[in-house]
């Protein structure tokens, strides 16, 4: 039987997730193979991050590009399950909640190939969330599912996940923030934006906030309020990029818009921030471990770890600009709480079981 290890990943939140696990596999002299399923494929969404993390090129891009999602879902079906036909891998890791997650869980699963789900268990509760569907489903799939925090582990118990699947590992994501730490850097960003010392970093980019010009406007109305106070910097994802021009948000004088920056300069901006304004899944947990203050965009949020063990806090666009104005006042933290297991080594944890599991 083969012993080869095959990671899908796609969209930018995965690279950092997968990074220590494809690397602590490779330090047990595991054979793997890197499939990129194209889902993202601009410079600075994608290939930027294989250089700065150290992962090494894919082996496969599938090149799918973007789409509805049922059809660059199923384009990843297509072109990955031929991919998967001729390695017959034993084992497929996929990480986090996007498409290409979901789409690689099912093809690997009706292959009979054994699938193992990197942050499993993560609940917002929200159908309304593409991300809810991919997590629940792919979670269904998983026969190895590794967790980030408890209340994902419980999460998975309570839909009848059999504890002996599921492995607390912590969270691979922060062994990439803590490996690459010493190396953030916003500078050049912060002298080409003309940013002074005190600002703010917001990201918008859900659909539930930037596809429906009804639902932006007052979340515009509330940045721009912010940004009366404080300069922000926002890189702007391309899937809100020209709703945002639209809205005249990126014309107010305190709002300094940009292209996506790559992981370093992102985190450099980010670590030595008063506070970020998000919408984004990973930086709620990243601001966590930085002592960021930051404030969540979002009705609810599936990493409640983030806010009982961290900095994060849900707004509105109602009570954003009044809870902005309180932190900022406030200061920065100076001692914060960090999730149990949060501490570097979730991508060894991750590889010991593997190699466990692959017996
Ligand atoms: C995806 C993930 C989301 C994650 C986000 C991070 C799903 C369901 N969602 O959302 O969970 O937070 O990635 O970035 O998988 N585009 C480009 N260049 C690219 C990629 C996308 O211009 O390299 C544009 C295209 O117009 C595309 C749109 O962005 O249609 C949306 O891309 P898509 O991958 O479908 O979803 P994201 O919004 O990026």
């Amino acid at each position: 039987m083969s012993d080869l290890v095959m990671h899908i990943t796609g969209a930018r939140p995965n690279f950092p997730k997968a990074a220590p696990v494809v690397a602590a596999l490779s330090d047990r002299g595991v054979a793997q193979k890197l499939v990129h399923t194209g889902q993202h494929y601009d410079d600075n969404m994608s290939a930027v991050f294989f250089r700065e993390l150290g992962l090494p090129q894919p082996d496969v891009n599938l090149g799918v590009g973007s789409g509805s999602h049922a059809s660059q879902t199923a384009a990843i079906m297509t072109a990955l399950e031929a991919v998967v036909l001729e390695d017959r891998p034993a084992l497929v890791m996929v990480y986090g909640d996007v498409n290409s997650t979901l789409a690689a869980a099912l093809v690997a699963s009706k292959l009979g190939i054994a699938v193992a789900h990197v942050e499993a268990g993560l609940r917002s509760f929200d159908w309304t969330m593409p991300e809810e569907i991919n997590r629940v489903v792919t979670d269904r799939l998983a026969d190895r599912l590794y967790a980030t925090s408890a209340d994902a582990v419980a999460h998975l118990g309570n839909e009848g996940v059999h504890a002996d699947k599921i492995r607390f590992v912590g969270n691979p994501m922060i062994d990439t923030l803590l490996a690459h730490r010493d190396r953030f850097d916003g500078s050049r960003v912060r002298d080409e934006l003309g940013l002074t010392d005190r600002y703010a970093v917001a990201t918008l980019h859900r659909p539930g906030n930037v596809d429906d010009p009804a639902a932006l406007a007052p979340l515009v109305q509330a940045l721009s309020a912010v940004a009366d106070e404080v300069d922000i910097v926002l890189p702007v994802h391309p899937r809100g990029a020209a709703r945002l021009e639209q809205s005249g948000l990126l014309a107010h004088p305190g709002i300094h818009a940009t292209d996506p920056v790559a992981y370093t300069e992102f985190l450099g901006l980010v670590a030595d921030s008063a506070l970020v304004i998000t919408d984004s899944g990973g930086i709620q947990e990243e601001t966590t471990v930085l002592g960021v203050p930051c404030l969540t965009l979002r009705p609810n949020t599936e990493r409640p770890v983030t806010i009982t063990d961290g900095t994060n806090q849900l707004v509105t666009a109602a009570s954003l600009p009044e809870t902005a104005a309180k932190v900022l006042a406030e200061g920065r933290p100076v001692t914060w709480p960090v999730p149990p297991l949060w501490d570097g080594h979730a991508g060894e944890r991750i590889a010991r079981d593997v190699v466990a599991l692959l017996g």
